[in-house]
């Protein structure tokens, strides 16, 4: 089955997401739980969740609400935090992160959360086993019964579910600039300038175990970029503003909280409606390590770059064939 082009977790009955909810003890809701998309490949790629994780219950400390502490061997996450605000512990520290920030979640760095106010909690992971068969696995069961779900052979089917509980965080206060781990598209890592577009790099390859990067175009309204084949799926996350995708002669709107999934090979268009914030959430181009060196001869040797671009584009998997404004 084709995955849809376009997902829009701001309309989960639209986009046929199901959604789980979990309670506390007292009856309060402590997260609505929804898998978007499974893992595809050795590194369980494109796999993404939406979550609500729910204001911390009545008369809970943070402290106490915290008790969710745990650290993934070898799976990677990244969460936009889309709104409200929560608690992240981290590895001994404390801080708020909000709305616009994003978390990036390296293997072995022990977390937590406990949220201030509801917080839409959009998660891409990828060689985490904890989420990449979700959907394969509700489907089973919808048709098998729930009761397949308790079945051991079944459970080892999925994988080992890389999951390990801590004991609850002690911490220290700091502001969330200070922590690695928590970035926003005002403090980029790098970023470059085009006509009409700025790309920022917000979490690098090596803080993905080589695998993926993350970065983010700023398209002005009325900004056009064209692909032709591309080795690989594309997944882009828009979170702000509205794009147009052009797609084998059709057209699609994406606005705010749509995820975009592009098959590979298949050439495509974006087209910015209006002022749009674009993620690279599939992560597959090398964008940083190519703009590094277009930004170099650009700068040094401008009469080299016409020649040397389309072996750089190899290189590096940009598909990009043309930038209008
Ligand atoms: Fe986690």
């Amino acid at each position: 089955m084709e995955i849809p082009w376009i997902i829009d977790l701001d309309d989960h009955e639209a986009s046929g997401i199901r959604d789980f909810t979990r309670y506390h003890a007292n009856g309060e809701r402590e997260e609505v739980m929804s898998a978007v998309m499974d893992g595809l490949g050795p590194h369980g790629l494109y796999n993404v969740t939406d979550t609500i994780m729910c204001k911390m219950p009545t008369g809970v400390t943070p402290e106490e609400a915290s008790r969710m502490n745990h650290e993934h061997r070898l799976g990677f996450e990244l969460f936009f935090v889309d709104s409200g605000s929560m608690y992240l512990y981290l590895e001994g520290r404390r801080c708020i992160i909000r709305e616009g920030d994003i978390l990036q979640l390296q293997p072995t760095q022990i977390h937590a959360m406990a949220s201030i106010e509801d917080v839409k909690w959009r998660g891409f992971f990828h060689d985490l086993d904890s989420f990449n068969t979700s959907i394969a696995v509700n489907q089973v069961a919808s048709r098998l019964g729930p009761d397949v779900k308790q079945d051991p052979d079944f459970q080892k089917a999925q994988g080992t579910k890389d999951y390990r509980k801590h004991e609850q965080p002690t911490f220290v206060d700091v502001p969330a600039e200070a922590v690695n781990a928590v970035k926003n598209p005002a403090r980029p890592l790098a970023r470059f300038e085009f006509p009409g577009l700025t790309v920022k790099v917000i979490v690098p390859r090596w803080e993905n175990w080589g695998v993926t990067e993350l970065v983010l175009g700023e398209m002005k309204a009325g900004t056009r970029i064209s692909w032709g084949y591309h080795p690989c799926r594309e997944q882009y996350y828009v979170r702000k503003g509205k794009v147009k995708l052009s797609l084998f002669g059709e057209e699609r709107i994406a606005g705010k909280s749509c995820i975009i999934n592009v098959p590979m090979l298949a050439p495509f268009s974006l087209e910015a409606l209006e002022d749009a914030e674009v993620y690279d959430v599939g992560g597959q181009t090398e964008w940083f390590n190519f703009l590094l060196d277009y930004h170099s001869l650009r700068t040094y040797n401008p009469e080299r770059l016409a020649e040397a671009l389309p072996a750089l584009k190899e290189r590096d998997g940009v598909a990009i064939e043309g930038i209008e404004t």
